[in-house]
């Protein structure tokens, strides 16, 4: 028999995907499950995103050019500029989804064995996306006391070696949903610029902060020219998941030329998609001011929700649509999937990401659930209350 290789075997499974098979047996045993596990948002994609693809008259579906078409390009530069990001369209590579520019930025900039440190819990596809590059994860934690702030800048410089490359950040966070303030990208700048590492910036959820917030981009006006490399994708921003679009930034002429030849190995992104991004870019403000609307809603609905449960400890999440909760039970794993198999409030549950898949410390975040805020307010106040009634008999159990 041949065998698979360890890099294959070290794959992690989602958090987010492999309770899939019992949410859906307790579907098909008349169940309805409350997705609180995955981010695919229940908004609508904008009409003139969907309009471009329906109105389209290619004959031929051709590949476009390898970094993305041009036109595309062009446009992003000027929404990066209205964000004061001053990128050109040759400082971008367009992706299948910001999943495949993260893989771009660490095969560009990381050999076998080297490191990127990330604070913890973080997006549990870095652990994946890591193990296919090769390299090692060095995580530092960040504390649901202190919201998931930046940890503090003295605890990166204990994990840099000469084997670390890069600290990437996700701005505002996946699971954690906090905003990085200006002074803690500073922070970020200098210990970057000092030791000579790359500062990867994940910022697929830029356009959803709160409370008036502002989103600091490591490309606004840190001086991280050589150093930033930035993530983004439609996914989110326009609720075009399926589109699979996303891009690579980086304002260093050698990543961007590396890239590339990742890039062209793959050929090109998918051509109808970028049409349907291109389009997104002419989204109303608007959408945008409603959207945030309701997620703001909706954030403040779970909290308050899930803060009268005995017991559960949350951070206030300032961006994005997560949130990652404490739990007074004794592991998520088990009720995560407790919840769906043996437990439903008048033929209902919910399902939730067992938090440990987001951290690679061992042992932590194994009472802690991330859950997204991505469905309506009644539903997100029905989720809780099962929540609660679960948790109660989980623990009598
Ligand atoms: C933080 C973060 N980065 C990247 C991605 C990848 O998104 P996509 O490949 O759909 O652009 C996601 C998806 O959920 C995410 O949450």
């Amino acid at each position: 028999m041949p065998s698979i290789s360890t890099k294959g075997k070290n794959m992690p499974e989602s958090p987010i995907r492999k309770l899939v098979p019992y949410a859906e047996n307790a579907k098909k045993n008349g169940i309805e499950v409350f997705h609180l596990n995955i981010g695919q948002p229940d908004i609508k994609t904008p009409g003139v995103a969907l309009e471009a693809i329906k109105n389209n008259t290619i004959e031929v579906l051709a590949y476009s050019r390898s970094e993305g078409s041009e036109e595309y390009r062009k446009k992003i530069a000027n929404y990066y500029k209205s964000k004061n990001i001053e990128v050109n369209s040759d400082e971008i590579i367009v992706t299948t989804g910001g999943s495949e520019a993260l893989l771009f930025a660490m095969g560009s900039i990381t050999d076998p064995g080297d490191e990127i440190i990330i604070p913890e819990p973080f997006y549990a596809n870095y652990n994946g996306f890591s193990i296919a590059s090769g390299i090692n994860v060095v995580p530092v934690i960040s504390k649901i006391e202190n919201n998931f702030a930046l940890p503090e800048i003295s605890e990166f410089e204990k994990l840099i070696s000469s084997k670390t490359k890069a600290i990437l950040i996700c701005n505002p966070g996946n699971p954690t949903g906090y905003l990085y303030s200006k002074d803690e990208i500073k922070k970020l700048a200098k210990i970057v610029k000092k030791h000579d590492l790359f500062l990867i910036a994940d910022e697929v959820y830029r356009e959803f902060v709160y409370d008036n917030e502002q989103h600091h981009s490591v490309l606004n006006d840190f001086g991280l020219e050589d150093h930033a490399i930035i993530i983004d994708s439609v996914s989110k921003r326009y609720s075009m998941c399926g589109a699979r679009i996303g891009c690579l930034v980086s304002k260093n002429k050698e990543v961007i030329n590396t890239a590339l030849k990742f890039a062209q190995a793959r050929l090109s992104p998918p051509t109808f998609a970028q049409i349907a991004s291109e389009a997104a870019l002419e989204t109303p403000q608007s959408y945008f001011d409603d959207v945030i609307i309701e997620y703001k809603t909706r954030r403040d609905t779970l909290i308050t929700e899930l803060k009268k449960i005995d017991g559960v400890k949350v951070a206030t999440p300032k961006g994005a649509f997560y949130c990652v909760a404490e739990l007074p039970i004794d592991d998520a794993d088990n009720f995560a999937q407790w919840i769906l198999e043996d437990f439903n409030l008048n033929k209902q549950t919910v399902m939730v990401a067992p938090a440990a898949g987001f951290y690679s410390s061992k042992g932590l975040g194994t009472n802690q659930v991330r859950i997204a805020y991505v469905l309506k307010k009644e539903d997100l106040i029905r989720s809780v209350e099962i929540l609660k009634a679960a948790i109660l008999k989980y623990n009598a159990n």
